[in-house]
């Protein structure tokens, strides 16, 4: 048998350049296209066969001003949907067998467009999803870096059968091939590389796609899929089905011609695709679902506070607190944790919340009125169950957006934390003693298991931790966000999410299916 690559997809990878950020001609430049194209009306509608299609209409405003039109989105109908998995349908037998060098190839087209149009796709993430620009610039890197990889990846997987061993005058050999119809299904806070990753592995494994986005970033959504049309992707292999989640879920995991669902979201809908999925007839389907966590940070008294603090602050408060992977909670011991939160307020004193379009802007808004409210019910739960600590004064002029301001509090134990809080809070727990088995032990208990923070400047005691913990990606000595594709495989495990990993190598594997072929010769 062939032995499998030593440094996997490695030869192939070279990460996106993003952009100097401290190169002012370019800002400037930047801020002056995006005040000329700052009233574009974008639009999006469901696109099949390369078609667009008409539907009830809905108008998108700004997170960060709700009096301004971003653009219109057309909902599916069931017609559409149906028309969609048909073509999706057909359209699988000769996008199995297209050669996987093709199919790269126009992942590596969408990538090249994606660095091109940056800036305006940078602009419209601001616009639709209330990015910092900072944000919407690292998530375009990451959408290339995907596309790349997994283009990589799968000549790499796929490109060739692998040779097995077998009696002389026989031929064995493993192929492997898409699955059939994908539904990806992606959320608002990564409105471009989580629902460009999930659709280029899905692509570059031999699927035709059915790509729902989240409601809130359709148009970012539709902007990407008119791109990957753009790089050669057949119209009839992908097709772009904007709608409600739970209105479109019905129709479409109830279908037996659905092979396979990319989820990322709540674990809460993950669980209701998984039964709706199990309660179709036909074949079992499969399911990759990246959800939530309740992250942790732990430090020890030999951590070094500034670093820490800058640490928790980035991985806290960036993206105003909307990343799956984001810190929730710190633990820090009795000995140090006066000291620390004492600078952490200091340094979070100097956070600025603002509308993105300001470049010195930290902290934007949240995505919508239901995210805001959710976090207003968070704090009157926090006043009777915890000590608020800290929160950054609301500046002046910021009325029309769904903005919250970070915000600081101490509980008595990681367990009063009964969901996912989806924004800028962070919680403080102390413990006792120098042993991080404890906190440790409640994490694992929360049964979430995406990302942990480890701040120690001993190494035995960073691995027992780390051997411990139950979760998918650890964080030593640094913040504990922005996974990198190929170098920090993102993904949890218990109620973060079934893997395996997105921008890891062993990605491409669940959305194929294997053929082994005996050959008499
Ligand atoms: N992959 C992102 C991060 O690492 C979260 O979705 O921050």
């Amino acid at each position: 048998p062939l032995a499998p690559p030593k440094d996997l997809f490695a030869p192939q990878r070279q990460s996106s350049q993003g952009l100097n950020l401290s190169d002012l001609e370019l800002l400037r430049q930047w801020q002056a296209d995006l005040a000329k194209h700052g009233d574009k009306t974008w639009r999006a509608a469901p696109l099949v066969d390369g078609q667009i299609c008409s539907g009830e209409t809905f108008t998108v405003y700004s997170p960060f001003d709700r009096t301004t039109m971003v653009g219109q989105v057309s909902r599916s109908s069931p017609q559409t949907v149906e028309q969609a998995l048909q073509q999706a349908t057909h359209a699988f037998t000769a996008w199995r067998l297209c050669p996987v060098q093709t199919r790269a190839a126009y992942l590596n087209q969408a990538a090249d467009l994606l660095e091109q149009q940056r800036l305006e796709l940078a602009g419209l993430c601001i616009r639709e999803a209330g990015r910092t620009f900072a944000d919407a610039l690292a998530e375009i890197r990451e959408a290339v870096d995907l596309c790349r990889y997994y283009a990589a990846g799968a000549v790499e997987l796929f490109g060739r059968p692998q040779a097995l061993p077998g009696p002389t005058g026989e031929e064995n050999k493993l192929y492997q091939y898409g699955r059939g119809v994908f539904v990806c299904i992606s959320p608002w806070n990564f409105p471009l590389a989580i629902f460009i990753g999930q659709i280029a592995a899905a692509l570059a494994a031999g699927n035709t796609v059915i790509a729902k986005p989240a409601l809130q970033t359709s148009l970012t959504g539709m902007a990407c899929v008119r791109l990957l049309h753009q790089a050669g992707i057949p119209g009839d292999v992908l097709h772009f089905l904007p709608g409600e989640g739970a209105i479109l879920g019905k129709q479409l995991l109830s279908d037996q011609r659905v092979a396979g669902v990319a989820f990322t979201g709540s674990g809460a809908t993950a669980r209701g695709i998984n039964l709706q999925l199990a309660r179709r007839d036909g074949a079992i389907a499969t399911l990759i679902a990246e959800t939530g966590g309740q992250n942790a940070m732990l430090a020890d008294s030999s951590a070094h506070a500034e670093q820490l603090v800058m640490d928790v602050l980035k991985s806290a408060f960036n993206s105003a607190g909307q990343r799956c992977s984001a810190c929730r909670v710190l633990f820090l011991p009795e000995e140090t944790a006066d000291i620390v939160i004492e600078r952490l307020i200091g340094a979070m004193q100097w956070l600025r919340l603002g509308s993105p379009l300001d470049l010195s802007t930290d902290v934007g808004p949240v995505i919508d009125q239901t995210a805001l409210a959710k976090l207003h019910t968070h704090i009157a739960y926090l006043k009777q169950h915890a000590k608020l600590l800290y929160q950054l004064p609301m500046p002046a002029g910021l009325e029309k957006g769904w903005y919250f301001p970070p915000t600081l509090a101490e509980i008595a134990e990681l367990s009063l934390l009964k969901q996912e809080v989806f924004g800028p809070i962070l919680h403080i727990v102390r413990y006792a003693g120098s042993d991080l088995s404890g906190p440790i032990e409640a994490i694992n208990a929360s049964a979430y298991g995406l990302t942990l923070g480890l701040h120690s400047r001993i190494e035995t005691t960073l691995q027992s931790a780390r051997q411990q913990a139950r979760i998918g990606n650890v964080y030593c000595n640094r913040n504990m966000i922005g996974a990198v594709v190929g170098s920090q495989p993102f993904g949890g495990m218990g109620l973060s999410g079934t893997g395996p990993k997105a921008g890891g190598p062993n990605y491409l594997l669940r959305f194929a299916v294997e053929q082994t072929v005996t050959n008499n010769l």
